[in-house]
């Protein structure tokens, strides 16, 4: 499009939102609205000045409980039910899913972001976005970036250094943005490293379009611009909501003062156009309410992880003679979605009593908890825990829920705890009480009938935890710098976060990363390398069908910097009839072998032996071997600021040495290594003089 068919004041107006949930329409210039609506695990379509209520539409399983299952596939098939209620309700834009890494259980939005883990966090979305917008809808990946903690979100800055960003915070971003091409990326509230992610040119111009590719809009969270002049100049293409026009008074006097090219806003005005074209051409939709209500409950069933089963207790057995007592408020009155923005007025929900009767049409239930050969115990975090705009206070379950469940094991039955809860909670306290304990997690709307399918074996539990659940809140990493004070939070923990920090220093755990039970088992075998692809034979020795989730570890001990003892690189959920075998094989990238390098600028892969585990969990290795990677270590041009130690360690910068000063100075290195080169002049008797130090280089 023609940008100078367009005049000044509308190319303003078209980089902030026209009300709540739609761009600017410029009629003359036959550039139309677009509607813009959360996200991430159902659609909800507000009236447009309407934050609270909104359209029916299908709640699928957060992102927490989703990620569980560990298949992009799920992930994909539910993008495209979003995509396609999208259409339904003539809906452009999807505002998700939503990737930030989760740093520290208490986050209060935990429940709307996949895992701890980069690598399972970015697959899983990358299938997401392409789900949506395979049906010609776009998805907004969020939120870019740091965004870890509802606490002073809209001020704090999250301080992270580079590597721990390229590492931990940024993958999840670079894969769903380079792999699946989003129509647009959501900038977070928060500042990273002093600088609002909204008015971040590193970040939304040099990171984004530059190193990634990015060819989208980048839209701001909703109320994250405080400068739209300086957003506008860092790569941002439209505020939203709008704010009475203040920012486009602002823009517009930047422009007339020569403070802001218009060249930069119409960067922004082109990147809005596209995302208009882009949308063009959807056809609408109808709402498929009973397909998508199956998908959800199938989705809820394959994210639901077993944690424990000691007996085994589950799964129960429908017949005349069994008596089930089913206690807990959340057994009738289901909790399956959290608060805040994400919230999806849902189609129908299951009532998980209800499908538990169903399923288990012979049994008696029963009041009395001493009378019943079971009892179900449903527990978890209350309304209001897993919730954005607040993080959580605590680990634990609520203390009445704990005594409850003490109580109920003091009947001498066997305990089933379910937990419902978007996030982390500790088991510790009551995990000798439960002989099962199923994690549910916010499942969504059909987790009632999920979890009855899950309980009586109709479905095998095949989810396992996308993050770590520690025995205590103090063992996590990020525990000591969280969640900041004075305006900063320090991420003290760098790239050790969740299971790669529990890992480094042996912290025992109440549940691994990984973790997660089966009614069958597998087992792993023959292990075989060839060059960089690493397969293993998987065989379901049960007498069930069942699935498992076969996790790829690599491990680098022997690195120039700390790194942690394992990365998931690889995973494959892999489903097998009793007695059945699966060759599954990954192909490692030098990327997944390497570290960011500050020092370097960049990924650096060293030459040398990598460990390569196989895992059921990350604490269930399997099988393992090393592989070694051929090359020259990499060296840094030495410098003036380079020490004794590191000239020495050059071969060539030692013969330099030596060439030039007539010694090399090994004797000098136990003592005087780790000076900088460019201090040795000072110690006059060593016979180093400015000049030779000049002629060095
Ligand atoms: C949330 C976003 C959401 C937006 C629009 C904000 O409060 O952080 O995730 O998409 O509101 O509802």
């Amino acid at each position: 499009m023609d940008l100078n068919a367009i005049g000044l004041g509308d190319k303003v107006r078209l980089t902030l939102g026209s009300d709540m949930w739609h761009t600017a329409a410029v009629e003359s210039a036959g550039i139309e609205q677009v509607a813009l609506s959360d996200g991430p695990h159902g659609l909800r379509k507000a009236a447009p000045d309407d934050f609270f209520s909104s359209e029916p539409a299908t709640c699928f399983p957060t992102a927490s409980a989703l990620a569980c299952s560990w298949d992009p596939g799920l992930a994909m098939a539910i993008g495209v039910a979003l995509g396609e209620e999208a259409r339904a309700q003539d809906v452009a834009v999807v505002l998700g899913p939503g990737i930030n890494v989760k740093r520290h259980p208490l986050c209060g939005r935990n429940f709307e972001y996949f895992s701890e883990d980069p690598h399972l966090a970015g697959r899983l979305a990358a299938a997401m976005v392409e789900g949506i917008q395979s049906q010609h809808v776009g998805a907004c990946v969020k939120h870019f970036a740091a965004n870890n903690q509802e606490t002073d979100r809209m001020r704090v800055s999250a301080d992270v250094d580079e590597r721990t960003l390229r590492e931990i915070y940024l993958p999840a971003f670079e894969t769903a943005v380079t792999r699946a091409r989003p129509w647009t990326v959501m900038c977070a509230y928060n500042k990273l490293n002093g600088v609002y992610a909204a008015q971040h040119r590193w970040l939304l111009t040099e990171l984004l379009r530059r190193e990634w590719g990015f060819d989208g809009m980048v839209v701001s969270d909703w109320g994250a611009v405080h400068d739209r002049v300086a957003a506008l100049e860092a790569g941002l293409d439209l505020e939203m909501p709008p704010n009475f026009g203040i920012s486009d008074t602002a823009v517009l006097a930047a422009i007339e003062k020569g403070e802001l090219s218009e060249k930069v806003l119409e960067a922004a005005v082109a990147n809005v156009i596209r995302l208009v074209e882009r949308a063009r051409g959807r056809q609408p939709g109808t709402l498929d309410a009973d397909g998508h209500h199956a998908l959800a409950r199938r989705a809820a069933a394959a994210s639901m992880v077993l944690l424990k089963n000691s007996g085994p207790v589950l799964p129960l057995v429908d017949g005349p003679g069994l008596k089930v007592a089913v206690t807990g408020e959340f057994a009738t009155e289901p909790r399956f979605q959290g608060g805040g923005s994400s919230r999806v007025n849902a189609t129908e929900v299951d009532i998980p009593l209800d499908e538990l009767r169903t399923a288990l049409p012979s049994a008696r239930f029963v009041d009395d908890p001493a009378e019943a050969d079971v009892i179900v115990a449903f527990v978890g975090l209350e309304e209001g825990q897993d919730t954005e705009g607040k993080d959580r206070d605590t680990m634990d379950l609520p203390a009445g829920q704990v005594a409850e469940l003490r109580r109920l094991a003091g009947t001498g039955r066997p305990v089933v705890a379910v937990v419902c809860a978007g996030s982390v909670v500790s088991t510790a306290a009551w995990d000798d009480a439960a002989s099962a304990i199923v994690m549910c997690g916010l499942a969504g709307q059909g987790s009632g009938g999920a979890l009855a399918e899950v309980l009586t074996g109709a479905a095998n539990p095949s989810g396992k935890l996308a993050e770590t659940i520690p025995l205590r809140l103090e063992d996590c990493p990020a525990y000591l710098n969280f969640p900041g004070e004075e305006g900063h939070v320090r991420y003290g923990e760098g790239v050790f976060v969740g299971y790669r920090g529990y890992d480094a220093v042996g912290t025992q755990v109440a549940y691994p990363f990984g973790h997660g039970l089966s009614y069958t088992t597998f087992s792993y075998d023959d292990l075989q390398v060839s060059g960089r692809e690493i397969s293993c034979t998987v065989t379901n020795t049960g007498d069930r069908e069942g699935a498992e989730v076969v996790q790829l570890y690599v491990g680098d001990p022997h690195a120039r910097v700390a790194r942690p003892p394992r990365e998931l690189k690889g995973f494959s959920k892999v489903s097998l009839a009793p007695g059945a075998s699966r060759r599954v094989t990954f192909t490692l990238t030098d990327r997944d072998l390497s570290y960011w390098s500050v020092a370097f600028g960049g990924w650096l892969l060293e030459p040398g032996e990598f460990r390569i585990e196989i895992g059921a969990s990350s604490r269930d290795i399997r099988l393992a071997t090393t592989i070694h990677i051929e090359g020259e270590p990499p060296r840094l041009p030495l410098t003036l600021m380079s020490t004794l130690s590191e000239w020495l360690d050059d071969p060539v910068g030692r013969e330099r040495l030596r060439a030039v000063t007539g010694n090399d100075y090994e004797f000098l290195n136990e003592f005087l290594g780790s000076s900088p080169i460019s201090v040795l002049p000072a110690f006059s008797m060593l016979g180093i003089t400015p000049d030779m130090l000049k002629a060095l280089l």
